[in-house]
């Protein structure tokens, strides 16, 4: 399928996807939480757009999120909680707090950066969220927490020197923080299903975080219902991010969703619509031939674009010529044959634009971009009209 198809075919599921969303009850977590969540509190993913999750952008660039290490909390965190007047705890790698209470950050140094679920950014929080920088450290409080905020709290310091800045990459802190809620097993997003392209040779996450690490959960099949097993290799569960497909494949395709269980109470996450996408491993490396590099008026000649490339990838060509501007006619033709090549299938592709009786516009760069899900590569080949000479006659009479 070419993007297009994709594109296309993601529309018609979406259309099943909602319409079959109207026709059941939607569960009460995910109702409840579209009312709550005007915004998403990620905006990633969902859109298939061929090639392209449009990524949700973050209105407050100047925190900018760099790298800060998961593995391994450094021996030094500058990070600490208030737990009551005065006093202060270090803090590990998971905190787990009750929705409702107010969280107390501090982090220690002079310029401090903060990372937070960007949830807190949005302006329909209502400024629960407020940093205030101190000479010697920074203070993060979130007030009346819920468990939308549950994610990861960081910070560093950095340091600048004539206008240039730079990451103490030796001071940090970082923890993860679940604001339990009896009521919200699952952190509320704004969809109640999300479309997520599982990609050939791609982990794939099904992000159900939940809000209280001692929930149970488990993973489900729609249609047909039933339980997906979780062997931790093919497919594992994170407390904190979720299920991650390791190794794709077309019969995980269709719609899952999370279940948490707790205390007797029992709910169910986001759904989510996994399409599988036959990506390609690497862009197309185009060649390009013409059918001869000399040209005289008058003469047809071709220039044929070839990519050999893995047997479900499709390719997409595009030519740039020097008689397009005059509106020389187009005349391609596309192919695609199944070949093979050092034992091995390969799908060949090939792109032929023809151009007859040639004119002295048609002299100049030739350039074929071959396009897939991974990217485009441009290829070109000259083609020069043969210099008329001087009538070869008279030089003989002579
Ligand atoms: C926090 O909750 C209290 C009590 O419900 C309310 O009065 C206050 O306005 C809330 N503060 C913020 C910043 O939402
Ligand atoms: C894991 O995936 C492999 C390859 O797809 C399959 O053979 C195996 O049965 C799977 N294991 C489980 C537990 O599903
Ligand atoms: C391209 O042009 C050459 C020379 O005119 C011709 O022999 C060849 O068959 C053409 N190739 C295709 C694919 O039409």
């Amino acid at each position: 399928m070419n993007s297009k198809g994709l594109a296309v075919w993601s529309c018609c599921l979406l259309l099943f996807v909602w319409v079959e969303c109207q026709k059941e009850t939607v569960s009460k977590a995910t109702e409840k939480k579209l009312m709550k969540e005007p915004k998403a509190r990620e905006t990633k993913l969902s859109k298939v757009t061929g090639q392209k999750t449009e990524e949700g952008t973050p209105k407050k660039s100047q925190v900018k999120p760099t790298v800060v290490s998961g593995q391994g909390q450094p021996s030094m965190s500058i990070l600490t909680r208030a737990v009551a007047k005065g006093k202060f705890q270090k803090v590990s790698d998971t905190l787990v707090l009750k929705a409702g209470e107010t969280l107390d950050l501090r982090c220690k140094g002079k310029a401090i950066k903060w990372r937070y679920p960007l949830y807190l950014e949005d302006d329909d929080v209502e400024r629960r969220l407020r940093i205030k920088h101190f000479e010697r450290h920074s203070q993060l409080i979130v007030l009346n927490s819920t468990a939308a905020d549950t994610g990861e709290y960081s910070c560093w310091s950095f340091q600048c020197h004539d206008s240039e800045c730079h990451d103490g990459e030796d001071r940090q802190g970082q923890t993860y923080i679940f604001f339990t809620d009896p009521q919200e097993l699952f952190v509320p997003t704004e969809n109640y299903y999300e479309v997520i392209q599982m990609r050939t040779n791609h982990p794939t996450l099904l992000p159900c975080q939940v809000t209280d690490p001692r929930a149970k959960v488990t993973l489900h099949r729609e249609f047909p219902p039933e339980k997906v097993p979780v062997d931790g290799i093919n497919i594992s569960y994170n407390v904190k991010r979720g299920f991650t497909i390791h190794r794709p494949h077309p019969s995980y395709a269709g719609s899952l969703y999370c279940m948490a269980n707790m205390n007797r109470v029992r709910q169910i996450s986001t759904k989510y619509m996994l399409i599988y996408v036959n990506y390609p491993s690497s862009v197309p490396k185009p060649a390009v031939r013409a059918s001869s590099a000399l040209f005289q008026i008058g003469d047809n000649f071709n220039v044929t674009c070839t990519v050999f490339g893995e047997p479900e990838i499709a390719v997409d060509f595009t030519w740039e010529y020097p008689g397009q501007q005059m509106g020389r006619p187009p005349y391609v033709r596309e192919r695609a044959d199944l070949v093979r090549h050092g034992g091995q299938v390969r799908k060949e592709s090939e792109s032929i634009l023809y151009i007859d009786e040639a004119r002295a516009v048609d002299d100049g760069l030739y350039h074929c971009t071959a396009e897939n899900l991974q990217g485009t590569t441009t290829v070109s080949t000259r083609i020069r009209l043969l210099p008329t000479t001087p009538s070869p006659k008279k030089t003989r009479i002579l």
